[in-house]
Formats: C-alpha cells, sequence, structure tokens
C-alpha cells in the first residue's frame, strides 16, 4: 500500500515537473502566431491586378504582394495595344516579366485580356479588309498571345467587356462610337464563341473566363450575359468561367451584387470577382475629404463583398477575388475618370487600411 501510494507521488511529481518544464519553454522559446494575411484566410485564391514597372522598381509593392496574395492579373501588359503594337510584331517582354515573376513565387497567372474594344492600336483601328482578312487578324492575335503562354497562364478573360450597358446588346456600331466595338462589327455575333475556341486550341489547359462589368447595377446587363455564357456552355464551346469585374463605390446597392453573384453562381460556371475596387468619391466631389465615416463605410462595403461571396458562391465555382491593384497609388480611376479616389484595401504608402481589415474579416467570418 505505502509502496503503491509512493509511486502514485513520484508519478505527479514527474508530471508536475513536465508541465512546468514545458511552460519554461513557452516563455523562454514564444513562437508567436504568424499575422493573418489576405492570402493565409481566404478559401480560394486572393489576386491582384500588377503592372510590370512597380514589379521592378518597388520593393514595398513586392513586399505587400507576396504576403498578402497568391495570384496576379496583369493591369495592362497583356493587352492587344501592348502585345501587337504593330501588326504581326509581338511584344511579350513586359507580359513575360509578370509570368516569371509569378512563377517564381508560385502564384496563379491569370492572363486579361485576349479581345476587348479597347486598348487597341491605330493598327487595328484603321484596319482595312474584308471579313476573311479580319478574320484572320483576330484569329491570329489569339492564338499567338495564348500559344505564347501556354502552360504558364492558368486562365484567360478571353473576352471583355462584349455587352452594352444600354439595353443588355452586343456592343456594335454604338451611339456613341467609343463603345462600339469593331470585332462584333467585323466578325458578326458568333464572334465571342470562336474567340474562346482559338485560344482553346492554343492552350487547351487554360480555363477560359469572359469577363465584365456592371452586373451588380444593371440587371438587362447581367441577365444579357447570362444568356451569353449559357448558350456558349450547351453548345459545348470551352467556357469554364466568368468575371464579375466589380468596379464599385460606396452607394452600389448590395442588393445587386448578393443577385449578380447568385445568378452568376447558378450558371454552374466558376465565378471570379476580377477587378475589385469601391470607390468613394463616384461624384467627383473635389473637395472630398477621406472621413473616417468614409473610410468605415468602405470598409464594411469590403467585408460584404467578401462575405456575401463566400455565402453564395459554391466552394467548387470561387475561382477566388482579385482586387484591381491593392493600393491607392496604384488605382486607375483617379487618372481614368481625374478626381480624386481611395478605392483599395491599402492606402498610397501601402499601409493598411480599414478597408483592408474590412475584407480580411469578410474572409473569415
Ligand atoms: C485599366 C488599367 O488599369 C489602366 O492601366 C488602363 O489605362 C485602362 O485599363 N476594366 C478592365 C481593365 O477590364 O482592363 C481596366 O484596366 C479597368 C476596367
Amino acid at each position: 500500500m505505502v509502496g503503491t501510494l509512493r509511486c502514485y507521488n513520484c508519478l505527479v511529481l514527474f508530471f508536475c515537473i513536465l508541465i512546468i518544464a514545458e511552460s519554461c519553454k513557452k516563455k523562454s522559446n514564444p513562437t508567436p502566431e504568424p499575422a493573418a494575411t489576405l492570402q493565409s484566410t481566404a478559401p480560394f485564391p486572393m489576386g491582384a491586378a500588377v503592372n510590370s514597372p512597380n514589379l521592378k522598381n518597388k520593393a514595398v509593392y513586392v513586399g505587400v504582394l507576396l504576403t498578402e496574395y497568391n495570384s496576379v492579373t496583369p493591369d495592362y501588359e497583356m493587352k492587344l495595344n501592348w502585345v501587337e503594337p504593330q501588326q504581326g510584331v509581338f511584344n511579350y517582354a513586359d507580359g513575360d516579366y509578370i509570368v516569371n515573376f509569378a512563377t517564381q513565387h508560385h502564384m496563379r497567372f491569370h492572363g486579361h485580356n485576349l479581345i476587348w474594344h479597347q486598348a487597341l492600336p491605330d493598327w487595328v483601328l484603321n484596319f482595312q479588309g474584308d471579313t476573311s482578312a479580319w478574320e484572320n487578324l483576330f484569329k491570329t492575335h489569339i492564338e499567338s498571345e495564348a500559344a505564347h503562354y501556354k502552360g504558364e497562364v492558368a486562365s484567360w478573360d478571353v473576352v471583355n467587356e462584349a455587352i452594352r450597358d444600354d439595353n443588355g446588346a452586343l456592343r456594335n456600331q454604338d451611339v456613341n462610337p467609343g463603345d462600339g466595338s469593331i470585332w462584333r462589327q467585323h466578325l458578326g455575333p458568333d464572334y465571342i464563341a470562336r474567340a474562346f475556341q482559338y485560344a482553346h486550341e492554343a492552350d487547351p489547359n487554360a480555363l477560359l473566363f469572359y469577363n465584365d462589368y456592371g452586373q451588380e447595377w444593371n440587371g438587362v446587363k447581367l441577365d444579357s450575359i447570362i444568356a451569353l455564357v449559357t448558350n456558349l456552355k450547351n453548345r459545348g464551346i470551352p467556357i469554364s468561367g466568368v468575371g464579375m469585374q466589380m468596379h464599385i463605390d460606396i452607394n452600389t446597392d448590395p442588393a445587386g451584387i448578393t443577385a449578380g453573384l447568385q445568378k452568376l453562381a447558378a450558371t454552374g460556371l466558376k465565378v471570379h470577382v476580377s477587378e475589385l475596387d469601391i470607390s468613394v468619391n463616384p461624384n467627383n466631389d473635389p473637395n472630398i475629404v477621406f472621413t473616417t465615416a468614409l473610410q468605415l463605410t468602405q470598409a464594411s462595403m469590403y467585408q460584404f463583398i467578401a462575405e456575401t461571396y463566400r455565402a453564395t458562391v459554391p466552394a467548387a465555382q470561387q475561382y477566388g477575388i482579385t482586387t484591381w491593384e491593392f493600393s491607392d497609388a496604384d488605382s486607375w480611376i483617379p487618372s481614368f475618370y481625374n478626381r480624386i479616389d481611395w478605392p483599395l484595401p491599402f492606402d498610397a504608402n501601402y499601409k493598411k487600411k480599414p478597408a483592408y481589415f474590412g475584407l480580411l474579416k469578410g474572409l473569415k467570418y
């Protein structure tokens, strides 16, 4: 009996020593929890549009990108005017730089874009030729670029912004000439399907997306996009997903965001929030101050988008959320719309804004 007790005491003592030793170890060698980042929190890839000059020259830019994101989209380096400035003369240097950067850092690469009615060089805008000459120009561009990046890009925005805002029809010879599409004018309404086929033939493993804006505020346009992609899918055209650009502002109706994501998810295709930014100065007020109230409104909108995306799009269809750049210093909005604005999760000094914390919260609700 006494022997058993003594043995029992010994055991207790042994465990006490073990516990004390363990706790001492923790104190002397604390291993802090790594801070949550966008990419470590999101259950899907977190992407950013990136530009090659900043990747080459700005350490703080590269630092934030590598910490927070695991997918990239080229901001402008793969658009037609950049890649094929003259007919048959291809300039892949800047796109290649971004692709190599992504490969080196094990990031997903989303190509943007093969066919768009904007970012066209003069030789395309002034091109004179019959239908077959136009088809040849179109096919050659798609096949050359898709073949050049074959095996290196995970996915492509094959056709960008083909639908009109006012009536959901295909852009063609629109009232405002800048809004028209030379592709539709010269190639007929089924050019979109052929763009996907040419891209697929050149790079059979790349996932192919239709990408457009306004799907959260324009129901007619949204329905037209749903009809377009459903038709492609039903015909066996190799389309894998739809990009909802989401260039929105703090007054965008959240109900439209939810409805857009729901309807896109119902197509069964992958859904990519492909160019997210949230403008705080949509009315172009030159005297606007980015008050705490505005910062918080923007933050809760970022949170809402991440939460709604997770709740609405089935996991297998979540291609990810991509912000269009990530710092206010690099946003396209101030120069494009000629106004001051602060649309992104990081401020102009690459510091996290309330918007960043809203997005992070929405990713892990
Ligand atoms: C923007 C780029 O960020 C700018 O650098 C360029 O001057 C204009 O285009 N929708 C798109 C993107 O699909 O390609 C656009 O990118 C933003 C709107």
